[in-house]
């Protein structure tokens, strides 16, 4: 694979909010036990936001970390991407917020909607932007308060779900964090995955706060399984595309689902769970946040080295998916 361009995630910073909420806890709310959420899941706990604590506010938290290690100050910043299923507002949008929040100056300020693959889109995104000489600094978030957004009478999704930020740095570096390669693909499923209400084919009303369709709806066995074969899809389509083999990816950072999904894909791809970070066990799925968190605790933990294959994947609603391949 050519050496360049050379965009690369030069800082990654997350954010998690105080509220610890086990699974002993969501039985008091829902018909539910720590016994099937653990092995149907892997999650033991999650972090809810504050009230007061918007999708902004937790962007705003993980982007001070990364810039504070990218030794850079918010104005060096001339792109702002936020992926989040969650916004503060339809507009403005996340974006704007973290913009005023950092006090930055009018750059651009662009939210994704692609749910849980957000940060994925995002980072492809800011390696285009960064590629072609357009904009030299990219400010990559995904962020969620999904608990603004819980169906709490659904014991099948409320159990699942969470909030938190990640931030990554996207410029030219010396090689250093190199996006090698990416792919984002989407397939029309409203079934699978939805939040029915509150946009233009189904303004808010009494019935739709009443029927609580301003809450996720999934579907998780057609997801599960689409997930399942997305996951070791990619995968291979990744190492195939950068000339490795997967028992050459020192890491594998997957959205923080469901441990079941991750452990059969990496079956399939022959790729050891050693291999692969998991932390929904104590932060849920916090959809587009999960895997910049994910990345973070990694990095801190010294799992990654300098020169390592790390392959980010996710899926979400749309349905959508998609790939990086980090060379750090
Ligand atoms: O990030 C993108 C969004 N995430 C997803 O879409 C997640 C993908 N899907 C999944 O992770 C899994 O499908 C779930 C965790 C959502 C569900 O696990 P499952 O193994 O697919 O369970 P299921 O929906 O097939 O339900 C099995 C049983 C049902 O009971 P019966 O009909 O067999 O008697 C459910 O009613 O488990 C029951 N059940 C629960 N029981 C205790 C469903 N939710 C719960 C619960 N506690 N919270």
């Amino acid at each position: 694979m050519s050496q360049q361009p050379s965009a690369g995630i030069l800082s990654i910073g997350s954010y998690t909010p105080q509220r610890v909420v086990t699974n002993d806890d969501l039985a008091k709310v829902v018909d539910t036990n720590d016994e099937w959420i653990f092995q149907r899941t892997g999650i033991r706990q999650r972090r809810y936001a504050r009230p007061d604590e918007f999708t902004s506010d937790m962007a705003i938290e993980a982007t001070k970390v990364a810039l504070q290690r990218a030794e850079l100050t918010p104005d060096k910043v001339d792109y702002i991407l936020v992926a989040t299923a969650s916004p503060d507002n339809t507009f403005p949008n996340t974006a704007c917020w973290v913009q005023k929040g950092l006090g930055m100056g009018d750059v651009p300020a662009l939210d994704i909607s692609t749910a849980c693959s957000g940060f994925v889109y995002a980072l492809e995104l800011a390696a285009s932007l960064v590629n072609t000489g357009s904009y030299k600094t990219v400010l990559c978030i995904g962020a969620e308060k999904l608990s603004a957004i819980t169906n709490w009478t659904d014991r099948g999704s409320c159990i699942l779900f969470a909030d938190g930020a990640g931030a990554a740095i996207v410029t030219r570096t010396d090689g250093r964090g190199r996006i090698i390669c990416s792919r984002n693909g989407a397939r029309y499923d409203y079934d699978a995955l939805n939040v029915a209400a509150g946009g233009s084919r189904q303004p808010a009303s009494h019935e739709t706060v009443e029927k609580n369709l301003h809450t996720i709806a999934l579907k998780g066995r057609t997801v599960y399984k689409f997930a399942v074969q997305k996951f070791e899809e990619m995968a291979r389509e990744a190492c195939e595309r950068a000339g490795i083999k997967p028992a050459d990816v020192a890491l594998v950072v997957p959205h923080q689902a469901n441990v079941n999904i991750i452990e059969s894909a990496m079956e399939r791809v022959g790729i050891p769970m050693s291999r692969v970070v998991i932390n929904m066990d104590r932060y849920g799925n916090t959809s587009a946040a999960s895997i910049p968190i994910a990345f973070d605790e990694a990095l801190k933990d010294g799992r990654i080295k300098r020169g390592d294959y790390i392959l980010l994947e996710a899926f979400g609603g749309g349905l959508s998916w998609g790939y990086n391949l980090i060379q750090w």
